[in-house]
């Protein structure tokens, strides 16, 4: 490596919005270094070693010739895994934020207890003008299955089980059928790998008991959305807090917008915290630049 570091190149969809957050989070954070977005003048491409990227376009980093590590801002990194023109030895980092995960737990939480004690119920009949008790239950008669148990999955295991729930954690290689037949709620916090992409069907959802219900936090490719809808329609499945869908945003008109049985969420029951994922950014980099192994590489044959 050069003594002078190279520009670090941010290749990002950010709006106006977020880029005024991250810019100074990032260059505070980065006290020595240059920071580039792809258009800025006075920087040769061909001088950029490190990428810091954000669900970056395909394509985005191709005009970095000399590039030498990625590292994410958001924790999935299944759309970079998917652009077919990043080098395939290129080492990828993925975000992995205390804070993030904290996130995730608390919106896992909420929908937990939202729909173990039925106030998705209660909301509709408000807007019913209906005055109508629901039978109370105890947490700890409540089965809640996670799927996933890697960071996120895990923090949000940890915590329902804080609460009382009875939760079965599963990960894949392990069988599916005993954590569905039990879970009246199902949460998804799998990564989006080529194994993973559609496992969640009509034939698991058939598995679950009936009336249950599913949260995805994770990516909407994991779902198959007509397979859903028909679970939900037949009263398989009670209700389903989505967070994300295959398009996002949710085009204007698809189903889930006005279903009854589903509360949609803009994408946002983890954001990555600039502050802290700044902070994070800057010390892989600097552990890397000392010539450290790379903590949360991304292991391209599993996917994430
Ligand atoms: C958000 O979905 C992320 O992967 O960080």
């Amino acid at each position: 490596m050069s003594a002078t570091p190279g520009p670090i190149a941010l290749a990002c969809r950010f709006d106006a919005q977020e880029w005024a957050e991250w810019r100074p989070a990032l260059a505070a954070a980065l006290p020595g270094d240059t920071l580039v977005r792809a258009g800025d003048p006075d920087h040769d491409p061909a001088t950029v070693e490190i990428a810091i990227v954000a669900n970056p376009p395909a394509g985005a980093l191709q005009r970095y010739p000399r590039l030498r590590l990625v590292q994410s801002l958001w924790a999935g990194v299944d759309k970079l895994l998917a652009d077919p023109t990043l080098p395939a030895d290129l080492p990828i980092v993925r975000m992995v934020d205390p804070a993030m995960n904290a996130a995730m737990a608390e919106t896992a939480l909420w929908a937990v207890l939202m729909l173990h004690r039925g106030f998705h119920v209660y909301a509709r009949q408000q807007r019913e003008g209906v005055w109508q008790p629901q039978a109370q239950r105890r947490a700890d008669a409540v089965q809640v299955g996670v799927l996933g148990q890697g960071q996120m999955g895990g923090e949000v295991s940890r915590r329902l089980r804080m609460l009382g729930y009875r939760v079965s954690g599963w990960r894949r290689g392990e069988p599916l059928g005993p954590v569905l037949a039990s879970s009246e709620i199902l949460v998804n916090l799998l990564p989006l790998t080529p194994h993973t992409r559609g496992l969640i069907d009509a034939a698991v959802l058939r598995q679950l008991p009936r009336g249950a219900a599913l949260v995805n936090l994770a990516r909407g490719a994991h779902v198959v959305d007509a397979d859903l809808l028909a679970a939900l329609d037949d009263g398989q499945l009670g209700h389903a807090v989505l967070d994300v869908f295959h398009q996002e945003p949710l085009p204007a008109g698809h189903r889930f917008w006005t279903h009854p049985a589903v509360t949609v969420l803009p994408h946002v029951a983890a954001q990555t915290d600039a502050h802290s994922a700044a902070r994070i950014v800057a010390q892989n980099l600097a552990a890397w630049r000392r010539g450290e192994a790379l903590v949360h590489q991304v292991d391209r044959r599993a996917g994430y």
